[in-house]
């Protein structure tokens, strides 16, 4: 899985531009004032992934979908690329994850070439993106 860096930084940007979760809700366990706003303890307030990662203090033309933004040694600062949360609710599985679809993604490219039947297929937006008709592909194998 380390050699995979070109998948692996393709992957990254996949997950930015478009997260797999959205967001999550967070239950505050005191009073809490952040940018002027005053939650009081006990509420929820959603986080969203987009808010971060699509946000251009950190990531430039964020709406570009440019996986050389990973090179090495151009790493996102912590806190900055979060489609797997951060801090001590980070994701716990996510370098099982990881490892799935970099699996995926080495088994399709190497055996098959793949087309696209609907190329301009609408994601839908949900809890979770979803593609409108399940991108149907023909693949033929090498
Ligand atoms: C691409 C795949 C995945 C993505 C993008 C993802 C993303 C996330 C995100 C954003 C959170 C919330 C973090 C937070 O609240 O701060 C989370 C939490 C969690 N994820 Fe994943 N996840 C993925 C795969 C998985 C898999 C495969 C498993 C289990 C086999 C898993 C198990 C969990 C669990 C148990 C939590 C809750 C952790 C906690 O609240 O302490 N996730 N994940």
């Amino acid at each position: 899985m380390s050699k995979m860096k070109y998948s692996r930084n393709v992957m990254c940007e996949v997950m930015r531009v478009v997260p797999p979760q959205q967001g999550t809700f967070k239950e505050f366990l005191t009073d809490f004032t952040y940018a002027g706003y005053t939650i009081p303890k006990g509420w929820k307030v959603y986080w969203t992934v987009n808010t971060t990662n699509k946000n251009s203090k950190y990531f430039r033309d964020p709406e570009k979908f440019d996986s050389s933004r990973y090179k090495d040694g151009e790493a996102p600062a912590p806190y900055t690329y979060v489609p797997f949360g951060g801090g001590r609710r980070l994701c716990p599985r996510k370098e099982y994850a990881w490892l799935v679809v970099l699996t995926f993604i080495h088994n399709v490219v190497k055996k098959y070439k793949w087309e696209v039947l609907s190329p301009k297929e609408n994601v839908l937006g949900d809890m979770v993106p979803m593609p409108e008709k399940g991108v149907p592909i023909h693949l033929h194998p090498y």
